[in-house]
C-alpha cells in the first residue's frame, strides 16, 4: 500500500485543493506534494469547476496538463488569487527553505503574484530550525563569483551537478544551482535579501517574505492542519 509519507502529503495537497474555488486563478508549485493537490483540482474540474493553473516548473506544466488543468503564464495573469506549493523544510516561524526541485525562482515569482501563498507538506518537513543547503539559482557566468560571496556570509558552497548528465544541472531558466550549506540560519529573512541580491544571482530558496500571507498545511496519516 501507500507509504505513510505519500498518504500524509496526500492528505496535505488535497486540503488545499479545498481552498480553491470557482474562477480562481491558481498558481501550481512542483514537487510531489503538489501533485496530490492537483489530482483533487481535476476531479474538480471534472465535476465543473474552472480554474486557470499558473505552473511554476516544466515538471508542473507537464503533470497539470496530464491532469486536464487549464493552464496559462504570468504573462496572462500578474495577480492569482492562490497557489500552492511544497516546501523542503519548515521552520515554527513559517521560514521555509524550497529549492530542491531546482524550479525556486519561477516558485518565487508565482508566490510574489498570489495573494494567499498555500504551503503544502507531510508532517517530517517540520524542523526546529532551517539546515538544509540553501539551493540557489545562479546564471552559469556569475557562479564562481557566487560562490565566493556564499562563502563570505558563512556558507559552503557546491554546485549542483546532474543525475542523469554529467556536469552543473541547468534549471527551467537555463542556469546553475549552488546548493550553500550554512551552519546555522539565524536570520532567515536577512539571509534570503542578501543572497537574492548577490549580482547573477536570480533567487535562493529560502523564502521568509511571504510569511505574512501563508497558510501552512501539514499533512499527516489522518488528516491535515493549518501550522
Ligand atoms: C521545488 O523546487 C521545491 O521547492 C518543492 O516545492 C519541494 O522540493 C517540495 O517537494 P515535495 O513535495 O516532493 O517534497
Amino acid at each position: 500500500g501507500e507509504s505513510d509519507q505519500n498518504v500524509s502529503k496526500k492528505n496535505a495537497g488535497y486540503y488545499a485543493a479545498e481552498l480553491v474555488r470557482d474562477g480562481m486563478v491558481v498558481g501550481l508549485g512542483t514537487g510531489s506534494t503538489v501533485f496530490y493537490a492537483m489530482e483533487r483540482l481535476a476531479e474538480k474540474i471534472r465535476d465543473g469547476m474552472n480554474i486557470v493553473g499558473i505552473p511554476t516548473s516544466y515538471q508542473a506544466e507537464c503533470r497539470a496538463r496530464e491532469y486536464g488543468i487549464p493552464l496559462a503564464t504570468l504573462h496572462d495573469y500578474t495577480e492569482l488569487d492562490i497557489a500552492i506549493d511544497g516546501a523542503d523544510q519548515i521552520d515554527p516561524k513559517g521560514f521555509l527553505i524550497k529549492g530542491r526541485g531546482a524550479a525556486q525562482t519561477q516558485e518565487r515569482c508565482v508566490a510574489a503574484a498570489s495573494r494567499l501563498f498555500v504551503v503544502v507538506a507531510d508532517v517530517s518537513k517540520q524542523t526546529p530550525s532551517l539546515s538544509a543547503p540553501v539551493p540557489v539559482e545562479v546564471i552559469p557566468s556569475a557562479a564562481s563569483l557566487a560562490a565566493k560571496m556564499l562563502s563570505a556570509m558563512g556558507g559552503t558552497p557546491v554546485v549542483r551537478e546532474g543525475v542523469k548528465k554529467d556536469g552543473p544541472v541547468i534549471t527551467d531558466n537555463g542556469n546553475w544551482i549552488i546548493d550553500c550549506t550554512f551552519a546555522e540560519i539565524p536570520d532567515p529573512l536577512a539571509l534570503e535579501t542578501d543572497i537574492n541580491n548577490i549580482p547573477g544571482v536570480l533567487s535562493c530558496g529560502i523564502f521568509a517574505e511571504f510569511t505574512e500571507k501563508s497558510k501552512i498545511v501539514i499533512g499527516k496519516k489522518e488528516s491535515a492542519e493549518i501550522m
